[in-house]
């Protein structure tokens, strides 16, 4: 009987053994070919700051398209489901909310508030839902709090040296440019963006300190924060226009929307038309512009990898597959996507 009983166990926990090499195999197997071979359909929750913002939305235009390409390509069904936080922080945590229940696997999130994270990064670490942030990029604090927490974004102090180095090769080809009535001085204005967004202030701080680092000899004017529009950027310019006649050499502007504005309130105004404007983001009415000889240039910071790179961490992470082994990452979770000066000489 014991004896019996002894191999009834042995067999037991031969079969437990068998079953547990056959477990670890199939795990095995999964994690080599990743979870995409498991998983036709995926979803993702995008939730945007704000809608009518030009940027975002050409960068949103361009994760839809890359999503369709890749159902294309895969034969796979990814469900965007992307939303429009209204410039309101608990709407977009409602959001958040709404995309848990609705069983995403992964979110991207442009932060309405970038200090304001920790909410979001809460109700995701207990849903177990992986997070690419974009463009608004949140505090190293709340990014530090999980491992599955990324950021695409473009490098502030890249755009804004590239942003100078296209006013100071201007000025060193001919100062005139720049310098329109020749008194030796560039007189410029400055139309910034939001002021609690990590763009604004490194943007101006760069393209001022290039343009001295490249001693072009400049002096500002006036300046005031238009919060990335083009209408307010563009009330602005009118009053500037009006109150400081024949002054205004130089437009430096934090993004392109508010160049475009500056731009519309000299046409409005009929003067100083060889006032020179500056821009970042490379928007299509931005490029336009530049063709047109209306903007003197602006920064493109590679909107097909900045949104294919949001697409790709979140598909990593929605399939269960290795996020580093598809994007290179700095510190594991951040991608600065590239950028390039664009003039009129690229058209
Ligand atoms: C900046 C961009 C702006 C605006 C802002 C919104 O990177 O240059 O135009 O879109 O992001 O967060």
């Amino acid at each position: 009987m014991r004896k019996r009983g002894k191999l009834y166990m042995g067999t037991i926990s031969l079969l437990a053994i068998f079953g547990m090499i056959a477990g670890i195999t199939v795990l095995w197997t999964r994690a080599e070919k990743g979870e995409s071979e498991m998983k036709d359909s995926i979803r993702l929750g995008v939730s945007v700051y704000r809608w009518e913002d030009a940027f975002v939305t050409t960068l949103r235009t361009e994760l839809e398209e890359q999503v369709k390409e890749y159902e294309r390509q895969t034969g796979k069904k990814v469900i965007l489901d992307i939303m429009d936080a209204k410039e309101n922080q608990s709407i977009q945590n409602s959001q958040v909310d709404r995309f848990i229940s609705l069983g995403c696997d992964a979110l991207c999130i442009n932060m309405v508030d970038r200090s304001a994270a920790s909410n979001i990064v809460d109700k995701a670490m207990a849903a177990d839902v992986p997070v690419v942030f974009f463009n608004r990029e949140p505090v190293e604090e709340d990014m530090d709090r999980w491992d599955k927490l990324y950021y695409v974004g473009a490098d502030a102090k890249e755009s804004a040296v590239i942003q100078g180095t296209i006013l100071a090769d201007a000025y060193d080809e001919n100062p005139g440019s720049l310098d329109l009535n020749g008194d030796g001085v560039v007189k410029y204005v400055l139309l910034e963006g939001e002021s609690n967004h990590q763009d604004s202030l490194v943007r101006t701080e760069w393209s001022i300190q290039t343009l001295k680092d490249r001693q072009v000899p400049i002096e500002k004017v006036t300046g005031g924060i238009a919060n990335w529009d083009r209408s307010q950027a563009s009330a602005f310019m009118e009053q500037w226009l009006k109150q400081y006649p024949d002054e205004i050499e130089l437009v430096i502007s934090n993004n392109d929307e508010m160049a475009l504005g500056a731009i519309e309130a000299m046409e409005r105004s009929g003067v100083m038309k060889d006032i020179k404007v500056v821009g970042i983001d490379a928007t299509p009415a931005a490029l336009e512009a530049v063709e047109e000889g209306k903007l003197m240039g602006t920064v493109n910071q590679d909107i097909e990898s900045y949104a294919g790179t949001i697409f790709d961490i979140a598909r990593c992470l929605a399939y269960g597959d290795s996020v580093e082994e598809t994007v290179e990452l700095e510190g594991g979770k951040y991608y600065r996507s590239p950028q390039k000066a664009v003039t009129a000489k690229d058209f």
